[in-house]
């Protein structure tokens, strides 16, 4: 008998209310509305609310997902989160979510995956190695993110580009030989580009003397904005073809191909590079900005709710991320 399959049979995302526009933007550091949209395609992003934690977003969009699935929460056998601004140090956002979302009662497995822009991809790949091997049933995996509280707002290069919120997905296992779900995933991570994309400060770095931990913010984004971007474009384009050719399909094959959302230029070489027609990219950073491991979630959940996204077809999830991380996965719907 094949090993189960894991199927999608919910979606769900949130943004907190609180827009801000390029023209805010311009009120903050020197740049200009033209700027940021012509070099990233971004027209606005979203900003949680001062008491707005990473796991009040992921709850959010989790409630939504659950919804979409007709699943309970304490139907859930494994939660995941995939965010790089936990709302703690511990316990994982993942456990925080499970009692938001009141599915604590079923006592299962929760925890954190941290892989940047990638994280999403990355837990959807563990998640369905779970679903794989018997071990897991219904799983809730997410992506979640309250980037702006780590923001440097004097860098002009960075703040422009980033914004808040979640997008999540509800997995069940289906019987191996069922047409529908995950086909295939890939990861990829290579760690000696740390330095082109990270945040400067973090728990072991240690704290200097004089330093008030109840005050004192933990670093910021810092980013070789140009670097990141060609070896965005470069490993993006080569996960996709290596998920194709691993599972015999081309890319004429694919209906929908949904990137990490960083910036319109990269969605748009990246989908050159891979001969992909622009129509059948689904973007979504004009209005999201990039949301890191929110990005990939918040943009399947927009398609799949205003029907681009049908059943039967073939989609292709492609992300990429600090440290640097990259992955992708094959889904037909
Ligand atoms: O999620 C994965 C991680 N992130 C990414 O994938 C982002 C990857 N990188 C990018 O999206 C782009 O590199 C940026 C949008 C960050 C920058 O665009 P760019 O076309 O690569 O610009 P650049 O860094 O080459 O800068 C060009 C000029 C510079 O001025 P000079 O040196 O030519 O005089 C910058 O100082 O643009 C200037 N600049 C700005 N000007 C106005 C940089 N940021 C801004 C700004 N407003 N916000």
């Amino acid at each position: 008998m094949n090993a189960p399959r894991a199927r999608i049979i919910g979606t769900g995302s949130y943004l907190p209310e609180k827009r801000m526009t390029n023209d805010d933007l311009c009120k903050i550091v020197d740049t200009s509305s033209e700027w940021i949209s012509s070099r990233t395609g971004i027209l606005e992003r979203r900003v949680a609310a001062e008491d707005e934690m990473t796991s009040d977003l992921a709850a959010h969009a989790s409630r939504r997902a659950l919804e979409a699935a007709g699943c309970a929460p304490e139907e859930l056998d494994l939660i995941i989160c995939a965010t790089s601004t936990p709302d703690l140090v511990f316990p994982a956002t993942a456990t925080i979510l499970q009692r938001k979302i009141e599915a604590q009662g079923a006592k299962a497995p929760a925890f954190d995956i941290q892989a940047v822009c990638t994280g999403f991809v990355y837990a959807l790949s563990i998640a369905d190695q779970f679903i794989r091997s018997g071990m897991s049933k219904k799983v809730l995996v997410v992506g979640a993110e309250t980037f702006t509280r780590i923001l440097d707002w004097e860098d002009r290069t960075t703040c422009i580009l980033f914004g808040d919120g979640a997008g999540a997905v509800v997995l069940e296992a289906v019987a191996g030989d069922s047409p529908q779900g995950i086909l295939s995933t890939r990861m990829h991570a290579d760690g000696s580009h740390v330095e082109l994309l990270r945040v400067t400060g973090g728990i072991s770095r240690g704290r200097p003397s004089g330093f008030d931990v109840r005050h004192e913010a933990l670093g910021f984004v810092d980013m070789h904005g140009n670097e990141v971007f060609k070896q965005a474009v470069k490993a993006m384009g080569a996960i996709a073809e290596e998920i194709l050719l691993a599972n015999n399909v081309t890319v004429d094959d694919i209906d929908w191909l949904i990137p990490h959302q960083a910036n319109r230029r990269i969605l748009q070489a990246t989908a050159k590079r891979i001969n992909i027609p622009e129509e059948r990219v689904v973007m979504t950073v004009d209005h999201h900005g990039n949301t890191s491991a929110a990005s990939v979630p918040l943009a399947l959940d927009e398609a799949v709710r205003d029907g681009r996204i049908k059943p039967g077809q073939l989609i292709l999830l492609d992300a990429f991320g600090g440290g640097f991380t990259w992955a992708s996965a094959l889904i037909r719907w």
